[in-house]
């Protein structure tokens, strides 16, 4: 499939793949594909940053490429490695006589012994990938001046072999969840757009878009619940995957009411720091009625 022609196209094959995109994140999405621009989506915990980007790739019939972030992510890990195994075999199999020449030796460096990483498939796959580089603000500040090459150009240099540019442009889609601020060489490079939390009537629509057979009265309980849960000071507040879980949570254990009993056996879905815990069970009939 090719691009999408308007905002309203996108976002509705967006929710054909399971994915509601409000008006913001559909329009900078469309803007990305249309202009062939890396997009830089942070925001809270589990709003659906990532899955954005898997959508995508499911409805445009693109490959996903996922590149996750981690402190001390390096080159090799993420553009591409020596395959050293095969070499040492290949020097093996050769005789001492082959391996003197030029040739030989050129050989162990081409494109037969190299193994692809994340970004150089996706450079090599141009448009019919997605690239995710995902959780980008975990990786350190080497990694980031790295990707800028990537970003501005949609190329790679490889010593022994020379630059390889995308032909065309994969759709990149970058997340961070803001645990350290990104560099504005990143940025100017990249469209923007922050996620928010959904408001309640939208949050309904996902959880019954993800989980068809959960009851709408008992969704709307969880989701108020959940909404007063983010009121709380809480050093981790519930996302939308959290609120996901804890209706999948309450069905499985066959409940149909959110009374302060319910919240309380099944708080470990939506609530995963012990001081949390302590805050919300000293206000348990608060949290399920909003009384
Ligand atoms: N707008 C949405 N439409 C459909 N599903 C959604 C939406 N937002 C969130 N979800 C659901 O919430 C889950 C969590 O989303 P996702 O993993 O994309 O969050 P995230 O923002 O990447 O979180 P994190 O910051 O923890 O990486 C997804 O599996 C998806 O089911
Ligand atoms: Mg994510």
């Amino acid at each position: 499939m090719g691009r999408p022609q308007s905002v309203a196209e996108l976002t509705q094959l967006l929710r054909g793949g399971g994915y509601l995109a409000d008006r913001g994140l559909a329009t900078a999405l469309f803007v990305a594909l249309s202009l062939d621009r890396p997009i830089l989506i942070e925001g809270e915990v589990g709003v659906g940053k990532t899955e954005a980007a898997k959508a995508l790739a499911a409805v445009f019939g693109r490959r996903l490429i996922r590149l996750q972030c981690y402190e001390g992510i390096d080159t090799n890990q993420a553009l591409y490695e020596w395959d050293y195994a095969r070499q040492m075999l290949q020097i093996r199999a050769l005789s001492e006589r082959q391996l003197d020449t030029d040739d030989a030796v050129d050989k162990l460096f081409g494109p037969k012994f190299l193994l692809e990483r994340p970004l150089l498939e996706a450079v090599r796959a141009g448009d019919r990938a997605v690239l995710l580089i995902d959780e980008v603000d975990r990786a350190d500040d080497e990694f980031e001046a790295f990707l800028l090459e990537l970003l501005s150009d949609f190329q790679i240099t490889i010593p022994e072999i020379g630059t390889i540019r995308a032909e065309t442009a994969p759709l990149v889609v970058l997340t961070s969840n803001r645990t350290r601020e990104l560099h504005d060489a990143l940025k100017r490079r990249c469209l923007y757009h922050w996620v928010g939390y959904p408001s309640p009537e939208r949050e309904v629509e996902i959880v019954l878009v993800r989980e068809p057979n959960a009851s709408e009265a008992l969704t709307r309980k969880v989701v108020a619940a959940v909404n007063r849960l983010r009121g709380l000071d809480l050093a981790k507040p519930p996302g939308v995957a959290e609120t996901i879980d804890w209706v999948r949570t309450l069905d499985t254990l066959g409940e149909t009411d959110l009374d302060a009993r319910t919240v309380d056996d099944t708080l470990g879905a939506v609530v995963k720091e012990r001081d949390d815990l302590e805050l919300v069970r000293a206000n348990l009939d608060g949290i399920a009625s909003g009384a």
